[in-house]
């Protein structure tokens, strides 16, 4: 067979289709023994034990083979050929090592970050747009693509009650970059001379709460707001935003000359999963002409479940609303819309005369354009969309909703199996208001009193969860930091049981 091996093609055709066919055959047999070595652990993880494989492709934690950096470096030995390349041998040869070494997010332990295990559709829809290798800039190159995008985001706008002749989104590269976007489209419309000349003399003052996501700061450090222009609304006692302390904020900025500009509301917190109570605030935003926008990254999807979708009430209400199919729903990273109610605005705000590029919206109404890029921040664009749509195909909206109100359940249980459990202080409410449970370990019920040896113990624990199979992170808190681990759409009811027996074990081991 000819393989292109960095000599270029043969002269006399290309047989492309052959060579991937031996590759995606010869890469099959590597990644299916991981995604079932992931199915057997199942029930080790019931018992909170780690399972005992091992072989070149899984290491004896189906999880992970925990690595300093410097042994991994060594283990790994990338070497990128400055020569010949090693063609299938050492292709197949790296990948069997990248498998080996990389954390196993099929495993039922993985509990730790806001996102989940792949599933078999996502891997497939990945496949699928490394086929096509396009770029959603404009209509011309991704025709396909392009409608998949405005029909799901649509779809998606319509669910958060965004139901004008313009209503929908954009996909953007993850929740920071769709919440970035969201704030200079406010900028950008409220303020519509900042679009050519910058901030001018305007101090903006953007708010979120004291629990919302970085991405705000760092949307406003890009924008040049600074920042410290950032101010952090104080919370409730469940993490939630309080709105007369927003309002008391606001006159604040107005009385010191600075312009409020942009409040950042949350649907489903980073750290406890908090919903912000959009109805209130969006008062607040409408008295003083600010942005509402909504970070929903995490707890939009929500809006599939008729038991869940309350804690939304008031989301259609926003200018702006950012949401992660990537992090609740299985959708393989990245997957993330901004959508709103008028994509025109997004159109006016963003729009910039490159006539190398856009050729097709001559006259189009804004808004309506096909070419989306002009909608956003980028240029090149991939087609994240097409992962959600097929996954929608393929579960629909009510498999959707069993597996977020199956995840919420479970979540519950296992807030609950914490609360009875003497060794252990919960600090989510129960049911906690998304897939995190928070508590601390604290034997007979009694917290150390200093704050650092709480943190100790969280820490220590969490490392030797490890080599059992469970991944689950610690976030700081008032008395030192605490346990959150994310229960996902795929997690089964006997896995949070086995994590509360392993955090038993590692607890009386002593940290
Ligand atoms: C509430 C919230 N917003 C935004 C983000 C950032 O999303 P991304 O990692 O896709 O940039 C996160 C990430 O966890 C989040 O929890």
């Amino acid at each position: 067979m000819t393989q292109l091996n960095g000599n270029g093609p043969a002269s006399s055709g290309l047989s492309r289709a052959g060579e991937a066919a031996d590759l995606l055959d010869a890469v099959k047999e590597l990644i299916l023994p991981v995604i079932k070595a992931a199915d057997d652990a199942v029930s080790d993880r019931a018992q909170g034990v780690s399972s005992s494989v091992d072989s070149e492709l899984i290491p004896r934690s189906v999880l992970v083979e925990s690595l300093k950096p410097e042994t991994l470096v060594k283990k790994l030995n990338l070497s990128l050929p400055e020569n010949e390349g090693a063609g299938r041998e050492g292709l197949l040869d790296f990948a069997s090592k990248v498998l080996r070494y990389s954390v196993n997010t099929w495993d039922q332990g993985f509990m730790d970050k806001l996102y989940a295990s792949n599933t078999p559709v996502g891997l497939v829809a990945d496949l699928l747009l490394s086929v096509l290798n396009t770029n959603l800039h404009v209509y011309q190159v991704s025709p396909a693509l392009t409608v998949i995008e405005k029909v799901t985001a649509q779809r998606l706008a319509n669910l958060f009650g965004f139901t004008g002749p313009r209503a929908g989104g954009i996909s953007c590269q993850g929740g920071s970059a769709s919440n970035l976007t969201s704030l200079v489209v406010a900028r950008n419309s409220l303020y519509p001379e900042t679009k050519a000349d910058g901030n001018g003399s305007h101090t903006f003052i953007l708010f979120t709460s004291a629990h919302g996501h970085y991405s705000v700061k760092k949307s406003a450090l890009t924008c040049g707001m600074g920042a410290s222009n950032v101010w952090q609304v104080p919370v409730d006692a469940e993490g939630r935003m309080i709105p007369a302390e927003l309002r008391n904020l606001v006159l604040r900025a107005k009385s010191e000359g600075k312009t409020p500009l942009y409040v950042n509301a949350t649907a489903g917190t980073t750290v406890l999963g908090s919903f912000d109570p959009f109805e209130e605030i969006s008062v607040i935003c409408k008295e003083f002409n600010l942005w509402l926008h909504i970070d929903a990254s995490w707890g939009g999807p929500v809006v599939f479940s008729a038991k869940q979708r309350g804690k939304l009430a008031g989301a259609h209400l926003a200018d702006s609303l950012t949401i992660n199919p990537h992090k609740m729903m299985s959708v393989p990273v990245t997957c993330s819309f901004l959508l709103t109610n008028d994509l025109g605005v997004f159109h006016t705000a963003n729009t910039l005369p490159a006539g190398y590029l856009f050729h097709a919206d001559d006259g189009a109404e804004p808004g309506d354009t096909w070419d989306l890029a002009d909608l956003t921040l980028q240029c090149g664009r991939r087609g994240d969309s097409l992962k959600l749509a097929l996954a929608w195909i393929y579960y629909g909206a009510a498999g959707f909703e069993r597996q977020i109100d199956n995840a919420f359940g479970l979540a519950a249980h296992l807030a609950s199996l914490i609360q009875q459990n003497e060794n252990f202080v919960l600090v989510s409410s129960n049911p906690p208001p998304s897939l995190q449970v928070c508590f601390y370990y604290a034997p007979g019920g009694k917290l150390a009193d200093a704050p650092e040896d709480n943190t100790r113990t969280t820490r220590t624990m969490v490392e030797k969860l490890v080599p059992r199979g469970f991944m689950v992170d610690y976030a700081p808190g008032d008395k030192g930091s605490f346990f959150r681990v994310v229960v996902n759409c795929q997690t089964l009811r006997g896995t949070v049981e086995g994590l509360v027996k392993a955090l038993e074990d590692v607890g009386r081991e002593g940290a």
